[in-house]
């Protein structure tokens, strides 16, 4: 049986019709759904009213869940598979630590030697207006660039540095020195390789990617931030307007994506509430190995 889908927009996203999350797929809808995944960065399940349990089978029928030492003030406190992504304050009634997560454009732990493959947030409550999230497709960040500039950065590395979250805001409560000595800065290569499409991929995130290696910052800044600028072209994004029960699978590789703070978050009452398991990658792959002075 082959499954039913349609675009959630032009150059980015799938939704899927008719499969229930509950229960396990069978190995040819996985390898559908994967294929669907690495070529359109992101899929739709709408109406999953999913169990804890249920969201982390689904997400292993694609791989290993990963874990993150770092940021364990997020995960959830029965399930350490879950992240919770929430504005709801905690019960000693201090603001959440996840409140204002995604609020710059990225793909999860890049921070990380082996980033993530792929994302799974799935939405339990939504303010009355807003909490949406932004993806876009990075792959077309690539191609939209000229021959000359692909030239250019081909073999280039960059540093990806989870602390750099904290230097540009200021609005979630900084890191501990624990989990600062958890997630040193690691390099990347800023052109990756899909490893299951073999197309290449801009590997820069607005929030952590904050160096070219052997460039000086402010060499590094203005480059990045027009390649950055290239993946989030609006014809290669999607807008996803929440409604509880929605999954949203996304590939880390290939999608990038960020949460505008687009509700009233001074409002109690106004609650968002997801939850997010995280399938494993590996070691991400450019056209050259990592410079010898990184
Ligand atoms: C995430 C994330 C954004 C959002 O869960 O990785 O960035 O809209 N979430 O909740
Ligand atoms: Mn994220």
């Amino acid at each position: 049986m082959s499954v039913e889908h349609r675009p959630l927009a032009w150059n980015i996203g799938e939704e899927i019709l008719g499969l229930d999350l509950s229960k396990p797929l069978d190995a040819a809808t996985v390898a559908e759904l994967r294929d669907l995944l690495n070529n359109r960065c992101i899929l739709l399940f709408r109406d999953q009213f999913i169990s804890p349990e249920e969201h982390i089978a689904f997400t292993r029928q694609f791989g290993e869940t990963m874990h993150t030492p770092a940021l364990e003030r997020m995960l959830h406190p029965d399930y350490p598979q879950i992240w919770q992504v929430t504005n709801v304050r905690q019960k000693d009634g201090t603001e959440s630590f996840s409140r204002n997560t995604g609020r710059l454009w990225h793909s999860d732990q890049t921070y990380m030697p082996e980033p993530a493959k792929g994302s799974l947030l799935h939405c339990k409550e939504i303010p009355s207006v807003g909490g949406d999230t932004m993806f876009a497709n990075a792959y077309l960040g690539y191609e939209a660039l000229s021959d000359v500039m692909k030239e250019m950065i081909a073999g280039l590395w960059a540093v990806h540095d989870l602390n750099e979250v904290e230097e540009r805001r200021s609005r979630v409560p900084p890191l501990t020195p624990e989990e600062i000595a958890k997630t040193p800065p690691v390099t990347h290569p800023l052109v990756i390789t899909h490893p299951e499409t073999g197309r290449k991929i801009l590997y820069v995130s607005q929030q952590v990617t904050c160096q070219i290696v052997g460039m000086s910052k402010e060499e590094s800044k203005p480059l990045l931030d027009f390649l950055h600028s290239r993946i989030v072209l609006a014809e290669h994004t999607y807008r996803h307007q929440w409604r509880p029960g929605d999954l949203v699978f996304w590939d880390n590789w290939c999608a990038q994506h960020f949460a505008p703070m687009d509700y009233n978050q001074a409002d109690r009452n106004e609650r968002r509430v997801m939850w997010r398991t995280t399938l494993a990658g590996g070691p991400v792959d450019g056209d050259k190995t990592a410079p010898a002075a990184a």
